[in-house]
């Protein structure tokens, strides 16, 4: 068994144990809601469209004419023009073949996964890929084959070890914030024989031309077998998707599971993402002022001595390293009204507790600065200095 392997199964284990213990539930349970004196950076509405009038006018108006329609799974709705009108400007935003619509990101990579690998063939995970993915491959009863985190070296190893496979990762990482190194990816595919498959979550509508994400803004739309992306982060809806060949597209919604046994999506989410689909393709305003806001923070969390690497987008993770250290900061942030999201075990190991910020399009100069104070008042309470992660910076505070 890899390294990587047993501390991902390790991890597994702890948190279960902590479960036990009550562990884990103090972080999320019993937790003051913010208010609107407060600033929410918990959200994955990067460009602040889960209110945009024109989308919600257009789910009420499919809602009032249409109710929540069939109820029934997608296989026996083949024709339904809205949806499959849908998936079709989807494939064309995307340069691809083809799009099937899902019910989540989750549905996705899971129904992908299943779907397409045959018991037994190597599937190799980045180790901070999606949980989903990693679901998907062991509902397909893959060889699981995680590999190092953006490691290309370990990752050719294990296919050079285990044969040619599927790759499977995030283009852009939702704990860390930072991007997979696509074009290397690539490369390493097309020597081993290998499929890719990138999740575009955190990408979609926020990177690349019009919004449409990491591969296509690398022109290699051609070289990425399978994209999937849940539309719940800057689409703002509840929704996921799977780009992929029209012969996979075909083969999909017969196939995949989650697509067959799971009902399909309601009218009122296929007419919102339709609208957010127009106002995404024109919001270069937004994705510009994204990424000037998520750069102003990170760029003031590290002259605070925060060490917020490796991100280099709109996640930035503080990292306290363990859970209670990671109780601590949150309380203390919540308490000047800023409000993240904690990440610890099962979405990381245990000594890489997270408190992640994500920074949205409509965060003005003010609230950035409000972000920065309270970052600022926060440091000895949170006991900054005792972070390892902080610690690598070598940075005397
Ligand atoms: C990278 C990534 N993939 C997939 C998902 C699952 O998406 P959904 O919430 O739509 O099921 C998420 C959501 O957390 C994600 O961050």
């Amino acid at each position: 068994m890899l390294a990587h392997e047993l501390t991902y199964l390790q991890g597994q284990l702890e948190s279960w144990r902590r479960r036990q213990d009550g562990w884990g539930g103090p972080i999320f349970r019993g937790r003051r809601a913010p208010t609107e004196h407060d600033l929410t950076l918990m959200s994955n509405d990067y460009l602040c469209l889960a209110r945009y009038p024109d989308v919600v006018r257009a789910q009420v108006k499919v809602l009032v004419e249409r109710g929540n329609g069939a109820l029934m799974s997608g296989v026996y709705s083949a024709d339904c023009d809205p949806h499959h009108a849908l998936e079709e400007r989807l494939a064309a935003f995307l340069s691809a073949p083809a799009v099937m619509l899902c019910q989540s990101g989750w549905a996705a990579n899971v129904g992908l996964l299943q779907a397409v690998v045959r018991p037994g063939d190597p599937v190799y995970v980045d180790e901070l890929a999606h949980a989903s993915l990693w679901a998907g491959a062991a509902a397909a009863q893959a060889r699981v084959r995680p590999f190092a985190h953006n490691d290309l070296d370990h990752l050719e190893r294990a296919i050079g070890a285990s044969g040619p496979g599927l790759i499977a990762f995030d283009t852009l990482y939702s704990v860390t914030g930072d991007l997979c190194p696509l074009v290397d990816l690539v490369g390493l595919a097309q020597r081993t024989g290998c499929d890719l498959v990138a999740d575009e979550s955190h990408t979609l509508g926020v990177l690349g031309f019009e919004g449409a994400g990491l591969v296509p803004s690398l022109q290699l739309t051609d070289q990425v077998a399978y994209r999937t992306a849940s539309l719940a982060k800057a689409f703002a809806g509840r929704a996921g998707l799977v780009a992929c060949s029209a012969e996979v597209a075909g083969y999909l919604p017969y196939h995949s599971l989650g697509a067959v046994f799971s009902s399909t999506l309601l009218p009122q989410d296929v007419a919102g993402l339709a609208a957010t689909l127009d106002v995404i393709t024109r919001a270069d305003d937004r994705r510009k002022r994204l990424a000037h806001n998520a750069q102003v923070l990170r760029d003031g969390l590290t002259a605070l001595g925060y060490n917020v690497r490796p991100s280099e987008s709109q996640i930035i993770p503080l990292q306290p390293g363990t859970e209670p250290a990671v109780r601590l900061l949150q309380e203390a942030l919540d308490r000047e009204g800023v409000f993240g999201a904690a990440f610890i075990p099962p979405a990381v190991p245990a000594r890489r507790c997270v408190q992640r910020l994500s920074v949205h399009s409509e965060l003005t100069d003010a609230d950035l600065s409000r972000v920065l104070t309270a970052c600022a008042a926060v440091r000895e309470e949170a006991d900054l200095k005792s972070w390892k992660s902080t610690r690598r910076l070598g940075t005397a505070l």
